[in-house]
């Protein structure tokens, strides 16, 4: 099953398609399909946000756009273009070229992409000369300008440092000044802001869409938090045990969300605008296991509208207009959301989603 994830509009200038992903690690205890079966297209300078629980898929469809999938993980299906070219068919080399030149990805922490033995100055000047051809010192002042635009005080000294002599914050804008050297056309961030405490995680974000707003490239931005995705992307893919459930613009996902974990997702998350003792609703069970899923739809076991046919079947796709698409049983028998439900979601939309659009429910 497929859910195309086409954009408003569909069209424009597209950079990246993602068609039927399917994505398994073969344990000794069995085939686990991490993405199931994922499309979507993403166009030039476009931000998409991937949000799901933890286990959905997002890391695993991230690293396949990368070459970054550790066995036993392996692609079993469908084909990943960048710029008209199908990048699972790259040799290693086409593959090296491609990470850190036109596409380049931050992580969760620093760490996994900086390496403790060399200074920053040092690691930032490699992926430099290795990608585009400049000299040593022209590749330094490059260094300095794009740790400078990442918000480094100091540049120059910091250059000389290594990882371990700057915090959390400060080692996370060197990533992301690493990740933006070469200028790509497309920029991965993995949970970036994370394990970041909330003031920085602010600051990172605001930093993210500075550059994103100079630089114009594309980002995918994978979270776990909706309420991160308002403030920085224009589109949102839900992920639930390795499918997008449901995607659209954002105001689209915050104001009229179709499928019931996406509105448990909204009504899990705290509201910017609500008072300290608002009660947060958590969503009922537990994620997956994704060894043995349910057949039918996988979130049935959790979801509160579940009916006969959802048990059986995975639901088809469908069509809101505008890029907004939902996989629910509900939509596809003409049912909507409970309006109650939906209007406790949007009660909980983040303030950054509350402007345009932010109209009454059907
Ligand atoms: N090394 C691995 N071995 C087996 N299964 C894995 C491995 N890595 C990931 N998976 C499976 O893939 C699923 C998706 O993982 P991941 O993409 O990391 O989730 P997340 O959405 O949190 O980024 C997990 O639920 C797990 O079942
Ligand atoms: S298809 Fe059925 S079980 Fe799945 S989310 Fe929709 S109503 Fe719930
Ligand atoms: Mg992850």
């Amino acid at each position: 099953m497929i859910t195309d994830y086409n954009g408003a509009g569909g069209g424009g200038d597209v950079l990246l398609s993602v068609r039927d992903l399917k994505v398994s690690f073969f344990t000794p205890a069995g085939e686990v399909k991490a993405v199931g079966g994922i499309s979507y297209e993403l166009r030039r300078g476009e931000v998409i946000g991937i949000v799901g629980e933890s286990g959905s898929g997002k890391s695993v469809e991230a690293y396949s756009i990368m070459g970054l999938l550790q066995s036993p993980g392996r692609v079993v299906g469908g084909s990943i273009w960048l710029d008209g070219e199908n990048v699972l068919e790259y040799d290693k080399r086409q593959m090296q070229t491609l990470r850190g030149g036109k596409v380049s990805m931050i992580f969760q922490n620093p760490m996994t992409s900086l390496n403790p033995v060399f200074t920053v100055g040092n690691q930032i000047r490699e992926a430099l000369l290795a990608h585009r051809a400049a000299g040593r010192a022209e590749a330094d002042a490059r260094a300095v300008e794009m740790l400078d635009l990442a918000g480094i005080n100091n540049p120059e000294k910091r250059m000389r440092q290594y990882p371990h002599e700057l915090s959390g914050g400060m080692r996370q804008r060197v990533m992301i000044a690493l990740a933006l050297i070469c200028e790509p056309d497309l920029l991965i961030a993995d949970e970036p802001t994370t394990a970041l405490d909330v003031t920085i995680q602010a600051q990172i974000l605001s930093l993210m869409e500075r550059i994103q707003k100079k630089t114009k490239m594309a980002i995918i931005f994978i979270t776990h938090n909706l309420g991160v995705v308002a403030d920085i992307c224009s589109r949102v893919a839900v992920m639930y045990a390795g499918y997008i459930v449901e995607t659209g613009p954002v105001d689209e996902i915050f104001y009229r969300p179709r499928h019931p974990y996406t509105i448990g997702l909204l009504r899990s998350m705290p509201r910017v605008d609500a008072d300290e003792f608002e009660r947060l609703i958590p969503i009922d069970g537990t994620p997956v296991d994704m060894l043995n899923p349910p057949s039918g739809c996988p979130f049935a076991p959790r979801c509160r509208s579940c009916m006969k046919i959802c048990l059986r079947l995975y639901p088809p796709s469908a069509d809101f207009g505008g890029g907004h698409i939902a996989s629910c049983w509900l939509s596809e028998r003409g049912k909507s959301v409970s309006a109650a439900a939906a209007a406790v979601a949007a009660a909980h939309a983040p303030a950054a989603a509350k402007g345009e659009g932010g109209d009454a429910y059907e």
